[in-house]
């Protein structure tokens, strides 16, 4: 096969075959495909698409271009969730011990901040000692003797997704449905799971802005994990307010503590449960929605899933009872009268990086002490003067004007239901 006549092909609309794409993936792989005819057919998918059976073929050769994670015949359930990300979403950090409460192992392998949506690695790391770097083998000793595992994408997983992900982003080619599918998936699947779920997020605090796009990429993405024989389901979720109230680093783990005590946002406690208790439903663990909704609430509520917390933590290096730092209050009021009508989330998250919260080069230092706290959600009926978002930063005056007019005030009020719609 000729790589430039596949290449032509996509550029032509034509479906590849599995041959051809197996062909090309390899190839990248070895590097017998260089960059730029890897950023060529990467320009004509974006531009062309792929239907589903070319995107499972092409999920399932970037998932072998390394190595699974090998689990004992043991009938023990293995189960993760993806989000796409946004602001303030920190449902990974109680949802993984959650879901080691109801009886399954969780290899959860999460990334760092992309854009203005922070990372459930860079998160973790506001507790002393924790470590997200094991390797493979203790991801697997660690997962069946803890029950949960939160850690970075070891390079042995799906390695041509790491490479094709960095080529992706300079060569304008991320927002395509078929290539930020492969690229989830195959990370995902890496870990040989039993069942997946996906909180795929739409609005202004995430990377699909509408939700006619979130939808296509999460039927896409379920539609591929089904292929694979992974039982796959998604929630369609909103993101035009930061999840929860706190945004920033170590503020996260504070408030995830709190789910994990069966307190917290209702909003974040919420969406924990419900993503648990999608895993136990499609595994058929529990047979109705609300047996599964109970399990999940009463491990929350009775402080099984903040002691699996805490054994995690201690099992990944860290220090559980550790006092985690957090940076001088400072409030930002409103300026008028009137209901919260909008809120510009990605700004929000930005205001995160500004103060120091995420990276704006690849090579900066996370301050994990900085974050914002949400003071009112959208459809609260505020007056002038009004405390609308406390900042946690060394220099507040210096954001506060970009996170006032991130936050619209007007005549009427809506309030966005979280969940929008589950996808099967
Ligand atoms: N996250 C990923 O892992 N891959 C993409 O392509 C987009 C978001």
């Amino acid at each position: 096969m000729i790589a430039a006549q596949i290449i032509a092909a996509k550029r032509d609309g034509r479906s590849l075959t599995d041959d051809e794409i197996a062909f090309f993936v390899q190839g990248y792989a070895d590097e017998s495909i260089p960059d730029y005819q890897m950023s060529a057919l990467a320009m004509a998918i974006f531009l062309n698409g792929m239907d589903e059976r070319e995107t499972a073929s092409l999920t399932a050769q970037m998932l072998n271009s390394g190595t699974q994670l090998n689990w004992p015949d043991d009938g023990v359930l293995r189960v993760d969730k993806h989000s796409t990300g946004g602001v303030g979403d920190k449902v990974s950090l109680p949802l993984a011990p959650l879901l080691a409460c109801c009886g399954f192992q969780v290899p959860m392998l999460s990334g760092r901040g992309l854009g203005p949506t922070g990372g459930t690695l860079d998160k973790l790391e506001s507790i002393p000692g924790f470590r997200t770097d094991l390797s493979l083998s203790e991801i697997t000793t660690l997962t069946q003797q803890v029950g949960c595992v939160i850690t970075g994408a070891s390079a042995e997983l799906a390695p041509a997704d790491r490479r094709l992900y960095a080529l992706r982003d300079v060569t304008a080619t991320v927002q395509s449905i078929p290539l930020i599918t492969a690229s989830i998936m195959s990370k995902k699947l890496a870990e040989s799971l039993d069942a997946l779920v996906l909180d795929v997020k739409f609005g202004s605090g995430a990377f699909m802005k509408t939700r006619e796009r979130a939808t296509m990429l999460a039927e896409s993405l379920v539609a591929t994990g089904e292929r694979m024989g992974v039982k796959t389901t998604a929630l369609l979720t909103d993101m035009n307010q930061p999840l929860g109230r706190m945004c920033g680093n170590a503020v996260e783990v504070l408030e995830s503590i709190d789910v994990l005590k069966g307190e917290g946002p209702p909003d974040v406690r919420e969406l924990t449960i419900e993503l648990a208790a999608e895993l136990l439903l499609t595994t058929q663990a529990k047979s109705t929605m609300q047996a599964a909704r109970e399990l999940a609430t009463s491990a929350l509520d009775s402080g099984a899933a903040f002691e699996k917390f805490e054994q995690m933590v201690a099992a990944q290096g860290g220090q559980p009872s550790a006092a985690l730092k957090v940076a001088d209050a400072a409030e930002v009021s409103a300026q008028q009268a009137g209901f919260v009508s909008a809120i510009d989330t990605e700004q929000l998250g930005m205001a995160v990086i500004a103060m120091g919260g995420g990276r704006q080069k690849v090579s900066d230092t996370i301050d994990h002490a900085v974050g914002l706290e949400m003071l009112v959600r959208i459809g609260d009926e505020v007056q002038p003067g009004q405390p609308l978002v406390r900042l946690f930063c060394p220099r507040p005056a210096a954001h506060a004007d970009n996170i006032r007019k991130a936050i619209s005030i007007g005549e009427e009020a809506y309030r966005p239901d979280l969940i929008a719609e589950r996808i099967t």
